[in-house]
């Protein structure tokens, strides 16, 4: 049974500077909550309720976040505000969080390196910090139960468009009669387009034997001069290596990198579209602005415009930005 997970969340987070200058990226909000507390809700929600963050410099208000708060506690007890207390304290009595500090960023292989002793010799998850799955599916216990059933190591795979490859490790598979998932004959990590051999992306969600970390400490720096989880694999899923091979299950559901501005964007307004508190009048105002956007077209330049206090919108109450 697997009740260990890894969560690597040293990135620097530069694809979303300045905002990650002082802020973990980790902790940028989706709506009201940081995006690794979805990912630590999903590893929790798979039965892993021991999870090792692997952490950096300048990223001690990740701890913070999974800790008690005694005074901001006290303070929402005195003012009776019972859903802010239960929210705050949900954080710090999700799972049974150990933390490790990552002194140098040397890649994503390495971060994992990190947590071999914490594993101990069983299999584990390794979930990455800003890739969020849709928490309505159970791709973490298809993967559990991939890796049950092979033995090996199993990766989340997603197609995606051929010009996307270069920006994920990709995989070659082969079917597996019978199973939900494939075998992975190949692995390479961001291949330009050309060269890629399919259009099946690795995801941020694996679950691995052990064997992974002897391989991971034979490991070259890769792609970037960083220690690739990818190449590794790549080494167990050659045939008659160690480890019982490599896996993937497929997934087709709705996945964000919040890592990347873009897909950021859409996260937030995606989750906040479907909360009971607020969802129905979002989705008003954004079918008004859209509209008005419409409308308006290249004459916001001329003064037009609904950011300004004039033309289209004449009073701050009546604009949908208001
Ligand atoms: C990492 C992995 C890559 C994987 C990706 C998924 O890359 O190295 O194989 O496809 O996560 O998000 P990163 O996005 O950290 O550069």
């Amino acid at each position: 049974m697997i009740r260990k997970a890894v969560i690597p969340a040293a990135g620097l987070g530069t694809r979303f500077l300045p905002a990650t200058k002082a802020v973990p990226k980790e902790l940028l909000p989706v709506v009201d909550k940081p995006a690794v507390q979805y990912v630590v809700e999903e590893a929790v929600r798979a039965g892993l309720e021991d999870i090792l963050m692997i952490t950096g410099r300048d990223k001690g208000a990740l701890e913070d976040h999974f800790d008690r708060s005694p005074q901001l506690e006290r303070i929402l007890e005195c003012k009776g505000d019972v859903t802010k207390l239960a929210a705050v304290r949900q954080a710090s009595e999700l799972a049974d969080l150990h933390y490790l500090r990552q002194g140098e960023p040397l890649g994503l292989g390495h971060a994992v390196l990190m947590a071999e002793k914490h594993i101990d010799n069983e299999p584990f998850a390794v979930l990455l910090g800003d890739d969020l799955i849709d928490e309505r599916e159970d791709l973490l216990a298809r993967m559990i139960e991939a890796q049950a059933i092979s033995g090996g190591s199993v990766v989340a795979l997603m197609e995606v468009d051929p010009e996307q490859i270069s920006a994920y490790g990709c995989a070659a598979v082969d079917v597996v009669p019978g199973q939900d998932y494939v075998r992975i004959t190949g692995m390479v990590e961001k291949p330009e387009q050309e060269c890629a051999p399919s259009n099946l992306a690795v995801i941020g969600r694996y679950v691995l034997h052990p064997e992974i970390f002897a391989e991971l400490s034979r490991t070259k720096p890769g792609r970037g001069c960083e220690i690739q989880l990818t190449d590794a694999l790549q080494s167990l899923a050659v045939a008659g290596s160690t480890g019982n091979g490599v896996f993937g299950v497929i997934y087709n559901g709705r996945r964000f990198d919040t890592g990347d501005k873009f897909s950021y964007i859409k996260a937030v307004v995606t989750i906040a579209l479907e909360r009971d508190d607020f969802g129905r009048e979002l989705r008003k105002w954004m079918q008004e602005i859209v509209d008005i956007s419409e409308f308006s077209g290249p004459s916001y330049m001329s003064g037009n415009s609904p950011f300004s206090n004039s033309g289209v919108f004449a009073s701050k109450e009546a604009s949908p930005y208001g």
